[in-house]
């Protein structure tokens, strides 16, 4: 249990050289500052495991202390020193979330066993938090990763149809997980010891797309120097995937279904008929219903396509899902770059699970893997996030955890910034007019531009 890093904060020089020689010679690392002013900027950079700090100090008490680090890492272990008549003040304390107290003066070994106790408390509850995860992963089929209602009811829909040969539409914004599912129904099925062949519908031209899914015999045009199998031939006995079967064009959707009635067809240029037999899995982000009502869609080809459907939830209706995913990529990266990135920071984390995530999990992972190569410490703080997530970070959901002060504070914040934003949007970036609509002054206005990061 040692080697772990202690913040001692006291404005007594000798009680943090007192305490942190008994603490070093336990085998522990001490951070010390004898100013609590300096206390949160150093707790985010060192993310120490446990924080000692004294209650009473001039310029910031001890239980300021502890909100201001609570609210940047909830699960912040504190002790505090109190001082030997004050039981009311370690009450208090307690209260407000300290793991213990240690009245003063108190001996090396009080100082020890009350460290040891708290930093046994903590590996036990990252144990407990690295079990859960684990079998929350596993729940999760493959590498989809998820434990929400909502894409629990993928994994049983997926486990339900993977063995069946039904054909099946994957409906989801972009960047749900619709090929990750597309692969985990493949890997599940009795056909995964064949291909699973992957056609991208938007990047083939109608022409190459043809040549492409049929194959050609030699000659069949000009540059066909030599036959060649198609991706219909290739999927044979395997998973046929289809990715944006919406963008199709009418004559391929028409030709394509020829193929799943007869399960056979002819390369282009002729030949004879070729049997095969996949199983379609495709995937959508646009409503081919009312494509078929504006004629951009074959409606039989549709029934084929859709014997089962699954839609995938868009990662704001998962929002349980983001401190997982978000975990889960921060370990991925991690490791791929070769970092030591231990987690997220509990400030950083509110911000991820209030935003909205127009781009789904792609955005986050994307997101994440900026901040593990920006980020210069063990954790991801809110600064390694991008500005422009900031703007929408305050949900209800998110600050109530917050002591009432910073959740207060945190939403006029996010208040006055999407106010005075949609106010110069609808001025044109007219500040007189904007002055005049909001009724207040435009030296106001330029204050709280200023404050917000907000220009024309
Ligand atoms: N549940 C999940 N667990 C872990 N990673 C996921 C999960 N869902 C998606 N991903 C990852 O997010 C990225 C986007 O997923 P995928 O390509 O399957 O989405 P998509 O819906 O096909 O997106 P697009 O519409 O942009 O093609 C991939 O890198 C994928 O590995
Ligand atoms: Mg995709």
């Amino acid at each position: 249990m040692k080697n772990e890093k202690i913040m001692i904060i006291d404005d007594e020089p000798d009680m943090l050289e007192n305490c942190s020689r008994i603490l070093e010679r336990s085998h522990y690392t001490c951070i010390t500052t004898g100013n609590p002013l300096e206390a949160g900027r150093l707790f985010s950079s060192e993310r120490p495991a446990l924080v000692l700090t004294d209650l009473m100090m001039p310029k910031k008490d001890g239980m300021a202390i502890l909100r201001e680090l609570r609210e940047i890492d909830p699960s912040v272990l504190v002790i505090v020193f109190t001082a030997y008549s004050s039981v009311q003040s370690a009450v208090d304390a307690m209260k407000a979330g300290a793991f213990d107290f240690i009245s003063k003066p108190f001996s090396a070994d009080q100082l020890i066993v009350t460290v040891d106790r708290a930093i046994k408390q903590k590996r036990l509850e990252e144990e407990n938090r690295n079990l859960r995860t684990q079998i929350e992963t596993t729940y999760g089929m493959d590498r989809i990763i998820g434990s929400s209602m909502a894409i629990r009811k993928v994994f049983e829909l997926i486990n339900k149809v993977a063995r069946t040969d039904a054909n099946i539409l994957i409906y989801g914004e972009s960047g749900t997980g619709k090929e990750l599912t597309a692969r985990s129904i493949h890997i599940n099925s009795n056909r995964r010891d064949k291909a699973f062949v992957p056609v991208d519908c938007v990047s083939l031209s109608e022409n190459i797309l043809e040549s492409e899914l049929f194959g050609h015999e030699k000659g069949a045009f000009t540059g066909a120097h030599i036959s060649k199998p198609g991706l219909f031939e290739l999927s044979d006995g395997g998973t046929f995937f289809l990715d944006e079967i919406g963008k199709i064009k009418l004559s391929i959707q028409a030709k394509l279904l020829r193929v799943l009635q007869e399960k056979q067809f002819r390369r282009v240029g002729g030949g004879d008929l070729i049997n095969v037999d996949f199983r379609v899995i495709s995937t959508t982000n646009i409503d081919l219903n009312r494509a078929i009502a504006e004629g951009k869609f074959i409606e039989d080809l549709f029934w084929r396509l859709n014997v089962i459907t699954i839609e995938m939830p868009p990662l704001r209706e998962r929002q349980g899902d983001i401190e997982l995913l978000a975990n889960h990529f921060v370990h991925e990266f991690s490791r791929k770059n070769k970092k030591d990135i231990r987690g997220i920071s509990g400030e950083a984390m509110a911000i991820l699970q209030g935003y909205q995530w127009p781009g789904n999990i792609r955005e986050l992972q994307n997101v994440i893997e900026r901040a593990t190569s920006l980020t210069d410490s063990q954790y991801i703080m809110q600064s390694d996030l991008h500005e422009n997530m900031l703007d929408h970070s305050a949900s209800l959901e998110q600050i109530k955890s917050l002591p009432f002060k910073s959740a207060k504070r945190k939403w006029l914040e996010s208040f006055e910034k999407k106010y005075f934003s949609d106010l110069l949007k609808d001025a044109n970036g007219n500040i007189s007019r904007a002055a005049q609509n909001a009724g207040i002054d435009r030296k106001t206005i330029y204050r709280l531009m200023k404050r917000h990061g907000l220009d024309i």
